[in-house]
Order: C-alpha cells, then sequence, then structure tokens
C-alpha cells in the first residue's frame, strides 16, 4: 500500500459539535438513567468533599494551632479523617456504577450493530474494507462509552470544583480572588493557543500508528507471497519509513506539550505567588488570618486543574462525535432486500426457475451486467452456466439467491415472485456451493452441519460419503472432530470444496447451485462425484457453473453467457451442432486439454484400480 491509500484509510476523527448527534448518543443511556442519575450524585459529593480540605486546615491553623487549642485540632483531624473515608466510600461506588453502566452499555451497541450488520444486503459489503467495518463495531463503540464514562465523570466533578471554588474564592476575599484572577487570561491563551497544536500533534501519532497496523495486517496476511517474491528488504524499508514517521509525530506531540505543562506551571505559580504576596500583607495589617491566605492559595491551585479537564473532555467529546457519526451511519443503512409488505412464505417449491426481462447492474451509473436475460427451468432440470471470465455468470446465481434485486425484470420460483415473498422461505431451500469454499472455525462436522442444524452424524457422513470427502476426513486420527482452523486454513483449497459440497448437499435442497464447485479437486475424484451426483441431483433443479467442460456435458440446457447476455442455449449435441456457434468454439478449444484430462484421469483410475487389486 501506498501512503496515500494510507492516507485514504483514514477516517475523520473529530466533528464540529452536533448537538442531535449527542441527543441520539445519549439515547443510548436511558435504560441507565437510575443508575448515571445514582453517579451523578456520588461523584458531585465526591468534589464537594474534596473542597472542604482547604477549610480545614484553616480552621486547624486558626482556631486549633495559633491560639493552641488541641480539642479544635483533634475535631478537625477526626473531621478530615470521616471526609476521607466518605470521599473513597464515594469513589468505590462511582467506579462500580460508571464501569458496570459503561460496560452494559457498550454490550448493547456492539449488539445492535452486530445484528444490523448481519441483516445488511451484500451491496453494502461489496467494496467496504473488513478492517473498517471492525473498526467501527469495536473502537468507535468504545471510544463512545469511554466519553459517556469518564468523559461524564470528568463534566460532572469538575465543574462542580469550579463552580465551587469560585464561589469561595470570592466569599473568603474578593480582592485576592480578583489578585487571582489577573493570570486567567494568560492561561486561557495557552490553553486556547497551545493547546490544539497539541492535539493535531497526538492526533498525528494515532494516524502513524494506525498507518503501522495497516501495514503489518498486509504484510503478515502476504507474508507467503512476500517471501516468495524474495519482498522482505523491500517491506522492511517500507515499514522503517512507517516506524519513523511514528517516531516524529511523536515527538512533534511532545514538543508541543512540553510547552504548555510549564507555562500553565509557571503562571499559576505567578497567581498564586501575588496572592500570598497580598494576602502577607493583609495578614500583617490584620485584615485576613494566616489560615485564610493558606487555604485561598490552596483553593487557587485547585482552581486550574477544572479548566484543563474540561478543555480536555470537549475534544474527546468531538472525537466521540464522529465516532457516533460511523456508527450511526450503518446503522442507519436499511437493508436493501426487505420482504415487501404482506410478503407471504414461500410454500415448498418444486424447483421451476424463471428469468423474466432481466436486466441488471451492481451499481447505479455502473455498466448492465446483465442484460436481458429470459429463460424458465424445469423442476429436476440441471441447467450449465458456460463462458468467459467476468461474463455474469455468477450474477445470475446472485439474483436467483435474492442477493440483488434486479433493475428490470423479475426472478420466479414455482411462479412466486421472488420479490413478494419472504426472503429466509426463499433461501432455505436453494443451497449453494460457493466459487470461493468458505469454511468456519471449528470442526468438519460443524461445517458440514452449518447448512442443517439438526442433522445427525450419520446425516452428515452420509453427506461426505456422496461427494467423496470420507476418503479424506478417514485419514485424519479424529475423523470429522478435526479442526479446519480460521477460513479452513488446516485443510487444502479441494477438501474445503469437498466440505462445502457435503454441506449443500445435507440441506437437501429443490434448487442446488454449484458455481465452479469443484474447479479446485483433481478429475478423478471430479468424476466420482459427478458419478455420485448423477442419483443426488435426481429431482432437484441445479446449476452448474463451470469452466471444465467435461462437467457440463450431461446438462439438459447449456447457457452460455458472454457480456452478459445468453448467446446460445441448448443441449450439448445441439450446440456441437452449429458449425460456427460459441460453443462449438469453446470445446473446440477447451477439447484437446479436456481429451489429455480425460485420458489422464482415466489413467489414474485405472492405477488406482490396480492398487486396490494389490
Ligand atoms: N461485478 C461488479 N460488482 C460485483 C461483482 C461483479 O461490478 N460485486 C462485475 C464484474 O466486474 C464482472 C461482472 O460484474 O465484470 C460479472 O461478474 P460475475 O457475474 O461474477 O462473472 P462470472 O461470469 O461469474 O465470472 P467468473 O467466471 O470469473 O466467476
Ligand atoms: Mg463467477
Amino acid at each position: 500500500m501506498s501512503d496515500e491509500q494510507y492516507e485514504e484509510l483514514q477516517e475523520v476523527e473529530q466533528r464540529p459539535f452536533d448537538y442531535g448527534l449527542l441527543k441520539r448518543m445519549l439515547r443510548y443511556t436511558i435504560p441507565y438513567r437510575k443508575q448515571l442519575a445514582l453517579a451523578t450524585v456520588v461523584i458531585a459529593i465526591g468534589s464537594i468533599l474534596r473542597l472542604t480540605e482547604p477549610y480545614l486546615l484553616r480552621t486547624a491553623i486558626d482556631l486549633g494551632i495559633t491560639p493552641g487549642n488541641m480539642r479544635v485540632v483533634n475535631t478537625v483531624a477526626i473531621l478530615w479523617l470521616v471526609f476521607q473515608l466518605l470521599g473513597a466510600g464515594a469513589e468505590y461506588v462511582r467506579i462500580h456504577i460508571l464501569n458496570r453502566t459503561g460496560q452494559n452499555l457498550l454490550y448493547d451497541m456492539r449488539q445492535e450493530l452486530f445484528t444490523h450488520l448481519q441483516w445488511l444486503s451484500l451491496r453494502f459489503y461489496d467494496g467496504r474494507p473488513v478492517g473498517r467495518i471492525m473498526a467501527r463495531v469495536t473502537n468507535d463503540v468504545e471510544t463512545i462509552n469511554d466519553l459517556i464514562n469518564s468523559g461524564l465523570v470528568t463534566i460532572i466533578s469538575q465543574a462542580v470544583s469550579l463552580v465551587g471554588i469560585v464561589i469561595i474564592l470570592f466569599v473568603v476575599n474578593v480582592r485576592l480572588a480578583l489578585l487571582a484572577m489577573l493570570v486567567v487570561p494568560g492561561m486561557a491563551w495557552v490553553v486556547v493557543r497551545l493547546r490544539p497544536r497539541m492535539e493535531t500533534g497526538w492526533r498525528n501519532v494515532r494516524k502513524a500508528n494506525s498507518n503501522i497496523n495497516a501495514n503489518l495486517n498486509e504484510t503478515i496476511t502476504g507474508i507467503r507471497v512476500s517471501q516468495a517474491f524474495c519482498r522482505e528488504n523491500t517491506n522492511i524499508l517500507s515499514f522503517e519509513k512507517l516506524n519513523n514517521n511514528y517516531y516524529d509525530a511523536f515527538m512533534g506531540a511532545i514538543r508541543a506539550e512540553v510547552l504548555i505543562w510549564p507555562t500553565v506551571d509557571v503562571l499559576g505559580t505567578v497567581g498564586s505567588a501575588l496572592v500570598l504576596w497580598a494576602g502577607a500583607r493583609m495578614v500583617l495589617n490584620d485584615v485576613i488570618t494566616v489560615g485564610y491566605v493558606l487555604a485561598f492559595t490552596d483553593y487557587l491551585f485547585r482552581f486550574w486543574e477544572p479548566i484543563s479537564a474540561i478543555s480536555r473532555v470537549y475534544s474527546r467529546v468531538l472525537s466521540a462525535m464522529a465516532s457516533a457519526e460511523r456508527i450511526f451511519e450503518y446503522l442507519d443503512t436499511q437493508p436493501e432486500i426487505l420482504d415487501a409488505e404482506g410478503a407471504q412464505p414461500l410454500p415448498p417449491i418444486k424447483g421451476q426457475v424463471t428469468m423474466e426481462n432481466i436486466s441488471f447492474r451492481y451499481k447505479e451509473d455502473d455498466r448492465w451486467v446483465l442484460k436481458d436475460i429470459n429463460f424458465t427451468i424445469q423442476p429436476g432440470q440441471t441447467v450449465a452456466l458456460v463462458g468467459p471470465t467476468g461474463a455474469g455468470k455468477t450474477s445470475i446465481i446472485n439474483l436467483l439467491m435474492r442477493f440483488y434485486d434486479p433493475q428490470q425484470g423479475r426472478v420466479l420460483i414455482d411462479g412466486h415472485d421472488l420479490a413478494q415473498v419472504q426472503l429466509p422461505s426463499v433461501r432455505s431451500q436453494i443451497a449453494l456451493v460457493l466459487q470461493e469454499s468458505f469454511l468456519f472455525s471449528g470442526t468438519i462436522a460443524d461445517n458440514i452441519r452449518y447448512s442443517r442444524l439438526d442433522a445427525s452424524q450419520e446425516d452428515i457422513e452420509r453427506a461426505a460419503q456422496a461427494v467423496q470427502a470420507d476418503r479424506f476426513i478417514m485419514k485424519y486420527a479424529d475423523g470429522y472432530a478435526h479442526e479446519v482452523g480460521e477460513r479452513g486454513s488446516n485443510i487444502s483449497v479441494g477438501q474445503r470444496q469437498l466440505i462445502s459440497f457435503a454441506r449443500a448437499l445435507l440441506a437437501d435442497p429443490r434448487i442446488l447451485i454449484l458455481d465452479e464447485a469443484t474447479s479446485s479437486v483433481d478429475s478423478q475424484t471430479e468424476r466420482a462425484i459427478q458419478e455420485a451426483m448423477h442419483t443426488l441431483l435426481e429431482g432437484r433443479t441445479t446449476f452448474i457453473i463451470a469452466h471444465r467442460l467435461s462437467t457440463i456435458q450431461r446438462a439438459d440446457t447449456i447457457f452460455v453467457i458472454e457480456d452478459g447476455r445468453i448467446v446460445e442455449q441448448g443441449r450439448h449435441e445441439e450446440l456441437l451442432a452449429m458449425p460456427e456457434g460459441r460453443y462449438a468454439h469453446l470445446y473446440q478449444r477447451q477439447f484437446a486439454s479436456w481429451e489429455i484430462q480425460r485420458q489422464v484421469g482415466a489413467a489414474e483410475a485405472e492405477g488406482c484400480r490396480d492398487i486396490i487389486v494389490e
């Protein structure tokens, strides 16, 4: 991936403040409003308790230590202890409630998002990077939770402190308070001017970090290809560049940050020094007591914290806005393929399939992928779709499964318009073996059972035997309990196809679709499957897509698809008889290789028999 591509993968990190978005985010807290209200009260109590500390100190000094009254000192000490314990209790309750609520919220949101994603139509997934979808379900949800959880604490507790402190400062002494406020504009300037620089810096760090992640993801997944083409050194160099970027970004952020905090400290100290100086004069003139001056400077120190904390939370609010916007974008995407008003379930079908004037494209303003497709297949017939790569064969299947709706025309099963019946009742009567067979982590048996959860072990084994999968399965010591690994990575591509095949058969569908289902198994296994299929396919409507002509000769009808149209149709012999026909041409070109394959296959079969005889 180039730098530009990495940049493109970056998502907006912050959004301008949007009240509507905030309201919608807060809606998730409604089920937990009692807990959150309790947390708010507890947080406020905690803040108030902390605000008593300087006042207790002042009391101990002015009324205890200075006059030499030990009883006051003792009382203050006990009160101090009690308040600290209460504060610790409040903290305990706060952490407990907020974490529980936060986790509940996270759970709700994740579950809602996942459920929604499960129902979204394939068009949504076309061309969206998997990593990005995953990031929304994990990181973005986390960001929002983080805001509600710790953001809430900060805002409430700091707001309470800020208001409390300002009131206290002015109540204690207006002149000192005004003096202390002299440095506020300086602070404001620091916060307003330097803070954004620091935040940009940290944002760059996060970007650099996600670039490193993207690079890692790609290089690790593709390590086999990298090593095969000796790209290790190139990979190391491009990683080094990203690594350097991260280093620079981090140091840049630190340079900004290192300016802020010392400046804030210096200004704060100047403010306190002014107050101490003026306070000391007032003490000498008997305007105020020593205790008050000390308490005052203590409050003053606490005054700066809420200001910086709240401005920090504000930038968190803006990132949460960006996350929320992304999550809501997904939640607001409606599944395209929806049941029509009053859709009825499709009754058990015989398997007649009709396509009526179908025209289809994947995206508006793209070119048409299917153009005016018309056909009717009678129940129990086997149809073969042949044609060049990209001709539209899989697209026809996609419409039959109703993964997409055509822009024009209708798909009918047993005379029922697919758009007018309930979706699950259609798909549950069709079984599909995909071009790229996909296995889920789990055992071989789990993967076959995927199509029919109530299938018994015998059913599973029968299906596996029918497609000759049992031969390789029995070679494992643990047989059907063998783990296939993530995406079936522990077994070969051909073996994965056999398992998908068994999975489709187990479903016992009226309509069976095989999209290049046997393209990765050897010709001998393929032929054995065909033999087995002969009986298995009986009575089922079957669509077979294959590049190998040997697979399709027995079909009742062959459709030759080219550039989105059916250009020829008929039986193998009929099509061959057409002198200038596309099929005949295709056949002649493939004949040589097919004939060789057949002979090799036959020889293999012979050899096999010999071995068995021996
Ligand atoms: N296509 C697309 N968007 C998709 C899938 C496919 O635009 N999500 C386009 C492809 O670029 C292709 C055309 O649709 O030009 C037909 O694709 P498909 O039906 O998958 O072709 P097949 O005939 O199945 O090709 P193959 O033999 O390679 O499987
Ligand atoms: Mg295809």
